[in-house]
């Protein structure tokens, strides 16, 4: 196999386990102490990662807000903010969004073959859009960004990325916040869908760390042998 990022995935979900509340709007599960760690650690990634239904969904901005950190990657050689990188089997992308339109980063969209033209024509102003098979290959896909250079990669869901790097055994560490809600009602996404997880009854995840913020918890677990290198 070839090399691939070091992968954060990151996600906030509900006491019954959604990321969203299955309205237009975007749920609010964290708190501003726990969006000031988030930005710490997209500070120290190369990349950030998000399906094409959350750049349609939430609109996210995916910068790094605090200027302390912005300078400090800029005095690393780096961009202001990483790069921003999604995925899409139809390229239903809107340029315009504040996913392409903020950010002094380069945009890479991974598009399902048949799409390409159209993504093409839609978001070739604004990315680089990459042939990433059919439907998107994640292993070929993290292989790809590694060759351009991306070392550390943050994934900030939704439910069907996390759910296909999860399966695939892509993951390094698992950030997840839980929030003190439940959201109750089954329309909304689940923080992950159905799959063969590699960790089960059987082969239980390492919890690596519990820490409360505010009135949130953040659960860290380590993923693969490659977790306790970076600690
Ligand atoms: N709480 C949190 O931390 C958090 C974080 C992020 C998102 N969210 C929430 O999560 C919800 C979205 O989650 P989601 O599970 O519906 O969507 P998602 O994972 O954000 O994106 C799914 C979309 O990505 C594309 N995609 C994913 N894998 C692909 C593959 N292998 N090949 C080709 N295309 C692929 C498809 O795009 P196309 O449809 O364009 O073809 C698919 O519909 C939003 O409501 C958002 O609010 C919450």
């Amino acid at each position: 196999m070839g090399e691939r990022p070091y992968t954060i995935l990151s996600c906030g979900m509900s006491l019954d386990g959604y990321l969203d509340a299955a309205t237009n709007e975007r749920l609010v599960l964290s708190n501003e102490a726990d969006l000031e760690r988030v930005d710490a650690v997209r500070a120290q990634c190369d990349a950030i990662l998000v399906g094409a239904a959350t750049v349609r969904n939430d609109n996210p901005r995916l910068l790094v807000r605090k200027p302390a950190l912005r300078q400090q990657r800029m005095a690393r050689g780096l961009r202001e903010t990483p790069m921003k990188v999604t995925i899409t089997e139809h390229a239903h992308l809107d340029a315009c969004s504040r996913f392409f339109a903020t950010g002094d980063s380069e945009k890479l969209v991974y598009c399902a073959s048949r799409s390409v033209p159209i993504a093409h024509r839609r978001l070739g102003a604004v990315a680089t859009v990459i042939d990433g098979g059919e439907p998107v290959d994640l292993t070929q896909m993290v292989r790809d960004l590694f060759d351009r250079g991306v070392r550390r990669l943050m994934v900030e869901g939704g439910g069907l990325v996390h759910t296909q790097f999860l399966t695939a055994d892509l993951a390094d560490e698992l950030h997840l916040v839980v929030a003190p809600f439940f959201v109750g009602t089954s329309r909304a996404h689940r923080f992950v869908g159905d799959g063969a997880f590699p960790w089960n009854p059987r082969n239980r995840a390492h919890l690596a760390e519990t820490r409360q913020i505010g009135d949130v918890v953040l659960l860290r677990y380590a993923l693969s042998s490659r977790f306790a290198a970076t600690c």
